[in-house]
């Protein structure tokens, strides 16, 4: 299938076309899973359902009802489920060569070199680009490992609301305590200070008297974090060693798709030049067009020392982790940091036929267009629903919060996605207090897939939101 093939050819249906879910084949299948899988499975809790075939922004279950998808395995089919401009590649390699460990293939070095042209700022052509193992939190790891290497301080800094992962390095810097219960100690002088969130009580008047950034953006939420931020550095009794870097996603993805107000992430790069310390963006969630750039860094123009990315980077969910990072940080020798999958050469190509198809089909442009047009949708649905109390994100990364009297109610996102699933439409949740609805759909979702999502979604936010009021 050629690269030209429209978005609009690469799903399943326009709509979803649902009986009533869970059918009988997905309730027979999630019950055979719970004999024998791990009780660590935690999505099919969730929703009951079990897929059996996707394409672009649909999915079918093994009852044969077809779903929108709005949240693409997690952000990581953004050029859509089956892309066949994308399969055409991965399949041809797959029947050549899979494993290479790090020997060259035209694939990896193809890779390397056309991502290396999208990173942001002066990273583009100024960076390397290492694989230590095939998902986000590895990148994570080789992120500690590089920071640790070249600054010889071996404390963390990150943020509450912050999600990195889960090894036991990208553990530490992951902030929600439900993840971590159980599994300390984990890597000292890892500190959490505040990300910039309106929705929590914040300083008012004059931020600019202690704001530490030389462009203060006069938001309160950020003066207080850049505040935290310094302090941790600057502090004689800050409590520890100044931290190797800070590591900050700069849109928060699993904290409730939280944007962060103009000058936080330039005020971040001036207090890490100024105590010689990494800047790391995890550009995991946000990263290959997913906010409408090619990486979120993109919208604020500032660059990070090194960027961390995994999820959609393999075009077809082939899992790839990596870590960019300017060249004067090569310091490490060879074996500095491996693992046995350092790249996976269908994943290179899944890759490399991403990027094509992004860019042929100018889906950055795109996404930016459907995000709007969701978010509108919200903007419009929260005349009537007063529970909707924030409409957030970029490109097609959407979040949505729901508060009552000031608290978060999440029971009612709980049951709102659970009855977007039983209309047909695939949506997930998010934040601190798991009061959140996050969109991620793929990049390709078509603008009527868009209008008949919202259509579905706005039906059951208004429904379950009257059924809650009662
Ligand atoms: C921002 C961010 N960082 C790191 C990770 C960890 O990636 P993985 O689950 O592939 O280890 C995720 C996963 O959701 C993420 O969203």
């Amino acid at each position: 299938m050629p690269v030209e093939t429209p978005i609009e050819e690469l799903h399943i249906s326009e709509e979803p076309a649902v009986d009533d879910v869970p059918g009988p084949d997905t309730e027979a299948l999630i019950a055979r899973q719970r004999e024998v899988d791990s009780g660590a499975v935690a999505y099919p809790r969730r929703l009951p359902f079990a897929p059996e075939e996707a394409r672009g922004a649909t999915i079918r279950d093994v009852d044969g009802n077809v779903f929108l998808d709005f949240f693409a395995g997690i952000g990581v089919l953004n050029v859509g489920h089956s892309n066949p401009h994308v399969l055409e590649g991965v399949h041809e390699q797959i029947d050549k060569l899979t494993h290479t460990v790090d020997f060259p293939t035209e694939a990896r070095v193809e890779f390397i070199e056309r991502l290396g042209e999208r990173l942001p700022g002066d990273l583009a052509g100024n960076s390397k680009i290492v694989f230590g193992g095939p998902s986000g939190s590895d990148a994570i790891e080789g992120s500690i490992k590089l920071a640790k290497h070249n600054t010889g301080r071996h404390g963390l800094l990150a943020f509450e609301g912050s999600y990195h992962g889960t090894t036991a390095g990208a553990l530490s810097l992951t902030a929600g305590k439900s993840y971590k219960e159980g599994y300390a100690p984990l890597l000292a002088d890892a500190v959490h200070v505040p990300f910039p969130y309106s929705m929590e009580a914040n300083p008012g008047g004059d931020v600019e008297a202690f704001c530490p950034a030389e462009n203060c953006c006069r938001e309160g939420s950020c003066a207080r974090a850049l505040d935290a931020v310094a302090r941790k550095f600057e502090g004689a009794y800050a409590g520890h060693e100044d931290p190797a870097a800070i590591w900050v996603e700069p849109i928060q993805g699993e904290g409730g798709v939280v944007v962060p107000p103009e000058g936080f992430l330039e005020g971040l790069r001036d207090i890490a030049d100024d105590n010689d310390a990494m800047l790391i963006f995890d550009e995991i969630q946000t990263g290959f067009g997913r906010t409408g750039e090619w990486f979120a860094a993109d919208h604020w123009d500032v660059t990070p020392d090194a960027m961390t990315m995994a999820k959609g980077i393999g075009g077809s969910g082939l899992p790839v982790g990596a870590m960019a990072y300017h060249e004067e940080f090569d310091t490490w020798g060879p074996g500095g940091h491996v693992g046995t999958f350092r790249g996976n050469v269908p994943a290179f190509v899944g890759g490399i036929r991403a990027i094509e198809y992004v860019e042929e089909h100018d889906l950055l442009a795109h996404a930016r267009a459907m995000g709007e047009r969701i978010r509108g949708r919200f903007a419009e649905l929260a005349e009537d629903v007063p529970e909707i109390v924030d409409v957030r994100g970029k490109g097609l990364f959407v979040g949505v919060e729901f508060r009552r009297d000031g608290e978060p109610t999440v029971d009612l996102v709980e049951e709102i996605q659970l009855e977007c699933f039983r209309r047909g439409v695939l949506v997930w949740y998010a934040g601190r207090e798991k009061n959140v609805l996050r969109l991620i759909p793929p990049l390709v979702v078509t603008e009527g897939q868009v209008d008949a999502g919202m259509d579905v979604i706005s039906g059951a936010v208004e429904d379950v939101a009257e059924d809650h009021r009662e």
